[in-house]
């Protein structure tokens, strides 16, 4: 099965490096969302059996000043991908995010929960979604949330170098999600390209329980404090978000319930308190490997 992977440096597409090596991966040296004159000429020679796009522009804040630029990749990307997919009649798999609801629901949000974002960030990934669930018969649009690993941007390296740099933090304790370890995300996106028969939609993924940043915080410092990534627990204050401003709203409670359809394709349901464990390790040994 010939698998094209759109992205190669990100934190999805080097877990699916890892699980897939006989994919082909295009980075932004392939293909750049600013610019992808002849994508369809260039998928045809490729003549991939399945796409997954792992790119996107993720930086949730610096989409509100920048929103020509979340848009491209975000929005435009997927349909340009979606119409060339359509075209070579192969399966899109494409990923999306929780933030395409307003946070506001008290129970867990369903795939067919009305959506409503409260930013340009999740604005643009809902209308990459909307591309993709209209131009591409064959799609799979997976959503997820708070995703980590042990590369790229993500809250744990953030926590990790914060508790090298200060004595003391303060972290939000009123936004709750589902971390999701993108190791389990990308072992999902293999069991999705092993499985053809896989009815097209939306489909849910994420971690396991529901937490809120503060409770993720306490998490990573107690296990990097037993791999040494840390000397200290720094001193931790939990705030409000009224408490943390920044220039994108984020939704308060954003719990999606997982597919049942997507979960029992796997060996086991996604922990990430587990997947948390193999971040740190896989830091540690790299400490240790810098260290000799
Ligand atoms: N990170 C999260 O917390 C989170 C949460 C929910 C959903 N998701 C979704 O999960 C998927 C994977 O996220 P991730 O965390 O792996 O993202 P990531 O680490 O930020 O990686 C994004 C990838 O997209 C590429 N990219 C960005 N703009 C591009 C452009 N204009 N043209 C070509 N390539 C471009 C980046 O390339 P460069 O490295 O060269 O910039 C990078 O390879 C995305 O669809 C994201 O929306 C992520």
């Amino acid at each position: 099965m010939n698998i094209l992977v759109i992205g190669e440096t990100g934190q999805l597409a080097r877990q699916l490096q890892r699980l897939l090596p006989e994919a082909e991966f295009w980075g932004r040296d392939h293909l750049e969302w600013d610019d992808p004159s002849n994508l369809d000429d260039r998928l045809q020679s490729a003549a991939p059996d399945i796409i997954v796009n792992t790119t996107a522009y993720t930086a949730v804040d610096k989409a509100q000043s920048e929103p020509q630029a979340a848009w491209s990749a975000n929005a435009e990307g997927p349909r340009l991908l979606s119409a060339a997919a359509s075209k070579l009649g192969t399966r899109l798999i494409h990923v999306s995010t929780d933030y395409v609801f307003d946070g506001q629901s008290t129970s867990d949000y369903t795939e067919s929960d009305p959506t409503r974002p409260i930013n340009v960030y999740g604005a643009t990934k809902l209308a990459g979604e909307l591309a993709v669930s209209t131009m591409c018969p064959d799609h799979i649009i997976i959503r997820t949330s708070w995703v980590f690993s042990d590369n790229g941007t993500n809250f744990v390296l953030t926590m990790l170098r914060l508790a090298a740099e200060r004595e003391a933090l303060s972290v939000v304790s009123d936004q709750i999600g589902r971390p999701t370890y993108a190791g389990d995300l990308a072992e999902a996106i293999v069991q999705v390209c092993r499985k053809p028969t896989l009815t097209p939609g939306t489909y849910h993924l994420s971690g396991g329980n529901a937490c809120c940043w503060y409770d993720f915080a306490v998490e990573i410092f107690d296990q990097a404090l037993k791999r040494k990534l840390i000397k200290r627990i720094p001193d931790l204050t939990a705030i409000p978000t009224k408490d943390y401003p920044t220039p994108a709203d984020r939704p308060m409670r954003c719990v999606m319930a997982p597919s049942a359809a997507l979960t029992e394709l796997l060996e086991k349901p996604p922990n990430w308190i587990e997947g948390l464990a193999s971040v740190l390790d896989s830091l540690a040994v790299q400490k240790l490997n810098q260290a000799n």
